[in-house]
């Protein structure tokens, strides 16, 4: 049995609609029960369904063979336990600081701000010299520099919507984002045909027209 983690919401969404092309899909709609583990269509295959964040836990401790999580999430995680052997090109989006229109960092500078990846925003500021004092949020970070709780925000942006409805810029880009699919080490060696059969089959998808 392979156990394949997904997150509700659009990196479920776009890799189901990857795995269609393939001919596999889950044969419960998660919208429509409260199921967390899913079977599918394919022996030996099912879903978990968990929150984004979550996925490199249950992948790095086995409790997941596999699983689908964006470049921001594995960012913020020690990826040491785990093999990231696809891009799958889906939930693109990048990661930026934003801000108040014309806000702009000098180097030697201090800056509040508030985001919920707090390592990458550590690394990003230190290597501009700048000295961040970085607030753990955990959502609507747009909200924190219209409150005065913080100076700018670092956060994935995509069309910039978000951004533009509460008054803000998009200001420097962190990184480029897509959702990658991850791989536990020791299901790699104790499953290994399976596994390989499998991600070969995604990467296949992959050449396919949508
Ligand atoms: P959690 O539930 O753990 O807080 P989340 O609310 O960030 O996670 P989603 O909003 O479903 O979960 O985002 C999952 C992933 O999709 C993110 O980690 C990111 O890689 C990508 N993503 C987030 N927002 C967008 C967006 N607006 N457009 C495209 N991709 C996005
Ligand atoms: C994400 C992210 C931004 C927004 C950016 O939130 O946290 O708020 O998308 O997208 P945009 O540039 O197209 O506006 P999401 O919509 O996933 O809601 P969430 O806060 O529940 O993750």
């Amino acid at each position: 049995m392979l156990t394949l983690a997904l997150s509700k919401g659009r990196i479920y969404d776009e890799a189901i609609a990857l795995l269609g092309r393939i001919g596999i899909e889950p044969t419960v709609d998660p919208d429509k029960s409260r199921k967390l583990i899913l079977p599918s269509n394919r022996e030996g295959l099912q879903f978990l369904v968990i929150r984004a964040s979550d996925v490199p836990t249950y992948v790095e401790y086995g409790a997941a063979d596999l699983g689908v999580a964006g470049k921001d999430v594995l960012a913020e995680y020690d990826t040491k336990g785990l093999y990231e052997p696809l891009d799958l090109g889906i939930a693109c989006c990048r990661l930026m600081t934003a801000g108040r229109q014309g806000l702009a960092f000098e180097p030697g500078s201090r800056v509040r701000v508030a985001t919920k990846y707090v390592k990458t925003a550590h690394r990003y500021f230190a290597s501009k010299g700048i000295q961040a004092e970085i607030i753990k949020l955990y959502g609507s970070m747009e909200l924190a520099p219209l409150v005065g709780l913080a100076d700018c925000i670092v956060d994935v942006v995509d069309t910039g919507k978000t951004l533009k409805a509460n008054g803000l810029e998009p200001l420097d880009l962190i990184m480029e984002v897509s959702s990658r699919l991850i791989l536990n080490k020791a299901a790699m060696k104790m499953k290994h045909a399976e596994v390989k059969a499998f991600i070969d089959e995604i990467r296949h998808a992959l050449e396919l027209k949508p």
